[in-house]
């Protein structure tokens, strides 16, 4: 029982139910599903803005997505959903607001957090962000020495990298192409020298994201990249003013650092780091492709925001997909999420949700602090499709593993390919659907033999298929489209964390390893003595030291 008395969701009849369904529908084949109803492949759809989702390759019937429905109404999903958009203070173990959500909602709107509405400063900030950026893209902001501003160097790590670097990649034919725009997160001085090396520091603005302005990895690029300012503008701590803003929700510290706060652009502690990119931690992005496509692309987050809202349990596409990853990560063992897009634009799509989702949702003990008795969020991976299966594909179709799998693909190519390279499109695409529907369906022994295989290699070349997909498919990768696709994911993340009775807005996961590592730089830069340390990490400090010469 949950203090507030509510029953732990492994011992709820709901739970109980899956469990016994799961049974009855034991090695249920998606085979047998489409041939008793031929409507399924259209029916089991849903349109969410410009997202067309197919979730008909499931291995689900009518009777196990009503017994999930039950269950997410059981742990009073949706109550949690409005409670998050109401500005309760639903990350408990940080006693904050989760409000993402007040970030994309329209200028008239009101979202309050202790009394206060906080629409007014989302929006003056979104101004101060456009004017910048405009001011930036005309040239009218120049560097210290009069120069134009060519390059924009984002200096952030995790949720203040993920985001814009993602969608810089994904909008890159909305970016202005004259404009170099790179991202620096790695603590390994390479990611830094290798950002800057081909750059004029005269041309170049630093961006310096960090929601706490406290992150050694963040501060220490940062304080090196005003060193190589420097050095190449003569030592004139003046220039820093022109080539350095920050992002931040700590004016404290960025004042500290040496930027003022003329130059910051604040958000707040009831944004989650993985959940910033649609806040001042978009600034790079925003001067890549212009306010009014970056508006577009919140105006896109809003309508999936507005979904998730209003929609009822049966049509309500992150109630769904994440039901779904609860039916496979609880009721059939699987413990990976693999996200497969078809776009090379989308190329770092997946390690946004990697942070997004499993720094949410990695946890063991539930709101209340005790174990949880039920698996949590799982691994997820993936890169573009194509190349994928040329590489671990082999394994999702013939392995031994579980692996749902989201295909996402676009009807359009992007126009600036140019004839040829959109002729390439359709095969692409080809793929697309024919990768879902050789994991769905697989290939019989019986179909293997009957193209003549020799019968050793029948096993071989039989695939059991029965793989689960969603395919994702809109019409083109548009700015709005983008931030439908994230506003998904970011619910889809947030319906599994409240069925799973955790808090996933905190991340105490990642602390123990950065203490540690302040504690450890003193036994490599001085052979420091350092209490606690165990033996293996003692043998390891003394290795480096050696190979380092010391
Ligand atoms: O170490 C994890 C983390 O706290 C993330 O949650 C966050 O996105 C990232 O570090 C960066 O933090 P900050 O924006 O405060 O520099």
């Amino acid at each position: 029982m949950n203090a507030d008395g509510r029953t732990r969701l492994n011992r709820t009849p709901e739970w109980s139910a899956l469990a016994g369904h799961r049974e009855d529908v034991g090695e249920v084949q998606l085979r047998e599903l489409f041939a008793a109803d031929p409507a399924r492949g259209a029916g089991y759809t849903l349109q969410v803005g410009d997202l067309h989702i197919d979730y008909s390759k499931h291995l689900v019937t009518d009777e196990t997505l009503r017994l999930l429905r039950e269950l997410a109404a059981a742990r009073d999903v949706f109550g949690l959903r409005d409670a998050m958009f109401r500005g309760e203070k639903i990350n408990i173990t940080e006693g904050r607001a989760v409000l993402h959500t007040a970030l994309r909602a329209p200028a008239g709107a009101v979202v309050e957090v202790d009394g206060e509405n906080v629409v007014p400063a989302v929006h003056a900030v979104l101004d101060r962000m456009a004017d910048f950026a405009e001011r930036v893209r005309s040239g009218e902001w120049a560097g210290h020495t009069g120069r134009r501003i060519r390059n924009v160097v984002n200096i952030g790590i995790g949720g203040s990298d993920l985001g814009p670097a993602m969608a810089y990649e994904v909008l890159r034919p909305y970016t202005d192409r004259e404009l170099t725009v790179r991202f620096v997160s790695n603590v390994d001085g390479a990611d830094l020298h290798e950002a800057t090396r081909d750059l004029d520091p005269a041309e170049t603005l630093f961006i310096v994201a960090s929601k706490t302005f406290t992150t050694i990895e963040t501060i220490t690029n940062a304080t090196s990249a005003r060193s190589w300012l420097l050095d190449g503008l003569g030592g004139d701590e003046k220039a820093v003013a022109r080539h350095f803003v920050a992002l931040s929700t700590n004016s404290e510290k960025v004042t500290e650092f040496g930027i003022d706060t003329a130059n910051m652009f604040e958000f707040w502690d009831w944004v989650g780091g993985r959940y910033s990119f649609d806040s001042a931690i978009g600034l790079s992005l925003m001067i890549a492709i212009g306010a009014d496509r970056f508006r577009e692309m919140l105006d896109g987050f809003r309508i999936v925001d507005d979904h998730f809202r209003t929609a009822p349990a049966e049509a309500n596409a992150p109630l769904l997909l994440g039901l779904l990853g609860v039916w496979y990560g609880n009721f059939f063992d699987a413990q990976s999420h693999a996200v497969l897009p078809y776009s090379h634009y989308l190329s770092k799509f997946t390690a946004y949700l990697q942070q997004l989702d499993m720094e949410s949702n990695g946890k063991s003990v539930d709101r209340e602090g005790r174990p949880v008795e039920w698996q949590t969020g799982p691994v997820v991976w993936g890169t573009p499709g194509t190349n994928g299966q040329h590489a671990y594909y082999q394994l999702i179709h013939q392995g031994t593993k579980l692996v749902p799998a989201d295909f996402i693909g676009f009807a359009e190519p992007v126009d600036e390919l140019g004839d040829t390279l959109k002729a390439q499109h359709d095969l692409l695409m080809a793929n697309f659907f024919a990768q879902t529907q050789a994991l769905a369906f697989g290939k019989t022994p019986e179909e293997v033999r009957a193209e003549g295989v020799p019968e050793e290699l029948v096993a071989h070349k039989t695939f059991r298929g029965n793989h689960p997909t969603t395919t994702i498919l809109a019409r083109a990768l548009t700015p709005s489209v983008l931030g439908q696709l994230i506003a998904l994911y970011e619910h889809k993340v947030f319906v599994q964390g409240a069925i799973w009775d955790i808090d996933s807005f905190d991340q105490w996961g990642v602390e123990l390893g950065k203490v540690l590592a302040k504690r450890v730089e003193p036994a490599l830069t001085e052979g420091a003595d350092v209490p606690g340390l165990d033996a293996s990490t003692q043998a390891l400090v003394a290795k480096y030291r050696e190979l380092r010469g010391r």
